[in-house]
């Protein structure tokens, strides 16, 4: 998988460490750096993989409006590129994607079926990602998740308030 120091990946080789008969095998920078493709398929296919999970990802959402550049290169381009190593590698592919290729504004649950319209760089980045991904790989899987939540890096579990 890709994103070997996100919160994603190391939770899912922490998971993976229970199960004898699943190796999680993260991959990250330098190896395998989004923004050098030529660097993306033999990173992967050092791991013989049997299903690529791709969780590095852009995930600075208030900044990638000062540098949607960036924030493109690798949630796009990157994401394709491994969709297109996997591909290459004949394994399926999960993407993590978010609930930014929304707008917010419904008020009840998104299905599949809504129309993404994403109100900023990061959202808008996203949700090309998912479409490099869905034409690189047409075995794909594309998770859109609101939140995530682990004993690793940033997020609301860790910062949150002891309950008194
Ligand atoms: N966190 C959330 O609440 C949330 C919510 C919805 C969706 N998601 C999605 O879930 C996925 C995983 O999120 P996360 O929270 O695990 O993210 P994270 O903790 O911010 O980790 C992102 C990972 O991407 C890697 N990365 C960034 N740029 C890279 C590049 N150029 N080449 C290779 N790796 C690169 C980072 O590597 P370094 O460690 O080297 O910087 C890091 O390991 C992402 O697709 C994100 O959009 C997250």
């Amino acid at each position: 998988m890709t994103g070997q120091e996100g919160q994603v990946a190391k939770s899912l080789v922490e998971r993976a460490s229970h199960h004898r008969d699943i190796e999680a095998v993260a991959i990250g920078r330098p190896v395998l750096d989004l923004q050098k493709p030529e660097t993306v398929l033999p990173a992967l296919a050092s791991a013989k993989p049997d299903i690529v999970i791709s969780a590095a990802a852009y995930t600075a959402v208030d900044r990638a409006e000062a540098e949607p550049g960036l924030a493109y290169a690798i949630n796009e381009a990157g994401a394709g590129q491994v969709a297109a190593a996997a591909a290459e590698l004949g394994v399926p592919i999960v993407h993590l994607s978010t609930d930014y290729v929304f707008d917010g504004q419904c008020d009840h649950p998104y299905l599949e079926t809504h129309l993404p319209d994403p109100t900023g760089a990061y959202g808008a980045s996203k949700l090309a990602g998912e479409m490099a991904v869905a034409q690189a790989n047409p075995c794909h899987f594309i998770i859109r998740t609101a939140w995530v939540y682990s004993p690793f890096g940033n997020n609301f579990q860790n910062h949150a308030s002891p309950c008194q």
